[in-house]
């Protein structure tokens, strides 16, 4: 078989990784191919992010539809059509997979479609034709864990793929899994109607989040979920979950079972133990710049395993890319914004209470209700939620910014870029922010640190 050399970069996985790390190479003129087994766009763009916020999108215009009085607006006879619901998901998707093979091919970027496996660390074979080139990068994503739970992969069980996909609201719907895909399906399901039931094996949700977040997301979210928290699944039988918890054994049916337990990264079945890459179940192991062991090979997005998120595998081949090209950049991992989209939504950049209190780091914590900002009060009246900073008490700097309520998505990314800058709580005083916004809710929590801890 005759080897095809024609190329400096092949990627391997479409993704928010993949895709993204073609376009900065084709833009500085790197002659690059892209390999996709499924649709360009990955997990992120067809089965996660985006259909999830189209989704999420009609949850919450239904509800302000309904749940408007307050303001002085009453409507009546309000209802979902989950056929259009179901139809706009698919047009959006499809609008913004068109968008990436544009910029594809704005940016002369080959795109092959097919399962790429390796033959050796410079080398993959696809659709029956070898590709050889000098930078070769694995974004090839990961997929949903089923537990060993008897009868988890029974067929009756769906995971975050398919349940975007059903036709109609189910009546009852059972989550296992508290995190962030669970509780977002939750949250949505819940709004459009569903009696919705949480089944989660910690104290408390998303661990991910800030302790006092995540408590504060389930009280709100308590008002239209059943949770059950400290509790175990120990077999699926149809419909049916048996559990168990320190108060006893139970179980409950439901007409759609969503398993949510994590995700691995894929690194499977694509030759990488017979080329010699330094991989485990829990990912390939990357350096700051996102090199793996062998020469020539780099590796972004979830099956690195490490911050399995779209905007982190954004990062990673951009970081990648510039090594590639010779400029001198790394990855950093402590201040990546995380965000949850249930209603009400939350985000957080930086450290989070419980970790500094792990790492043994001296800090100030302070807290503000939201509704300190006249806007989140306009908008949101008595919501409950409320903005926290943590920062250095030695050299007070910004570490951590926690937020529940509002859209708090669109602002975390501000405090994402305060921590970066290493910026302290006077750097940060001196940042002028847009009034009436909700994004001030940061700038008065930190005007509640001491003044003694200022640096000026
Ligand atoms: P996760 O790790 O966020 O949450 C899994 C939850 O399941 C945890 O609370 C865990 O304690 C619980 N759990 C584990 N085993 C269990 C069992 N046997 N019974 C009951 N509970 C059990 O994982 P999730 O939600 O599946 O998300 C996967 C990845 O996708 C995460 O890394 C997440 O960050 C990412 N993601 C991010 C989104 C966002 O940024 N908005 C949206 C969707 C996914």
């Amino acid at each position: 078989m005759s080897v095809n050399t024609d190329f400096d970069l092949i990627i391997v996985g479409g993704g928010p990784g993949g895709y993204n790390a073609a376009e900065r190479a084709g833009h500085a003129g790197l002659k690059t191919l892209l390999i996709e087994k499924e649709t360009l766009g990955g997990v992120c763009l067809n089965r996660g992010c985006i259909p999830t916020k189209t989704l999420l999108a009609v949850a919450k215009h239904y509800h302000i539809a309904r749940d408007s009085k307050e303001f002085g607006v009453t409507s009546e006879n309000v209802s979902i059509d989950w056929s259009q619901a179901y139809k706009r998901k698919v047009k959006t998707v499809r609008a913004l997979v068109s968008g990436v093979k544009t910029k594809m091919k704005k940016n002369g970027v080959t795109v092959a479609e097919g399962e790429a496996k390796f033959t050796a660390g410079n080398t993959v074979e696809v659709n029956g034709e070898k590709y050889a080139a000098s930078k070769i990068m694995i974004a090839t994503g990961s997929r949903p864990f089923i537990p060993p739970i008897p009868g988890a992969d029974s067929g009756k069980v769906l995971t975050s793929r398919e349940i975007l996909d059903l036709k109609e609201i189910p009546e009852t719907l059972a989550v296992i899994g508290g995190g962030v895909i669970g509780m977002e399906f939750a949250s949505m399901f819940a709004e459009v109607g569903s009696k919705v039931t949480v089944i989660e094996m910690l104290p408390e949700i998303v661990p991910s989040l800030d302790r006092e977040v995540a408590s504060l997301l389930r009280e709100r979210l308590s008002k239209k979920i059943d949770f059950k928290l400290n509790t175990k699944v120990e077999k699926i039988e149809d419909n049916k979950i048996l559990f168990s918890s320190s108060e006893g054994n139970g179980s409950i049916e439901a007409d759609v079972i969503l398993m949510s337990v994590g995700r691995r990264p894929s690194v499977e079945n694509m030759g990488f133990e017979d080329i010699g890459l330094d991989f485990s179940p829990k990912g390939i192991v990357t350096d700051e710049k996102m090199r793996t062991n062998l020469p020539g090979v780099w590796a972004v997005g979830d099956c690195t395993g490490k911050s399995l998120l779209a905007h982190s595998a954004y990062r990673m081949g951009e970081v990648a890319v510039a090594d590639m090209l010779g400029r001198n950049e790394r990855m950093r991992y402590n201040a990546i914004p995380g965000v949850i989209y249930t209603n009400p939504e939350a985000a957080g950049a930086g450290i989070t209470e419980q970790q500094a209190e792990a790492e043994g780091l001296d800090v100030i914590i302070e807290k503000l209700p939201m509704q300190y900002s006249g806007r989140y009060l306009a908008e949101y009246g008595q919501e409950k939620g409320f903005g926290k900073v943590i920062v250095d008490k030695k050299t007070r700097a910004l570490l951590g910014v926690h937020l529940i309520g509002g859209t708090c998505s669109e602002i975390i990314w501000g405090a994402s870029a305060l921590i970066e800058m290493e910026m302290r709580v006077g750097d940060v005083r001196e940042v002028i922010f847009p009034h009436p916004t909700v994004s001030e809710i940061i700038r008065e929590t930190l005007w509640e640190v001491p003044a003694e801890y200022e640096n000026y």
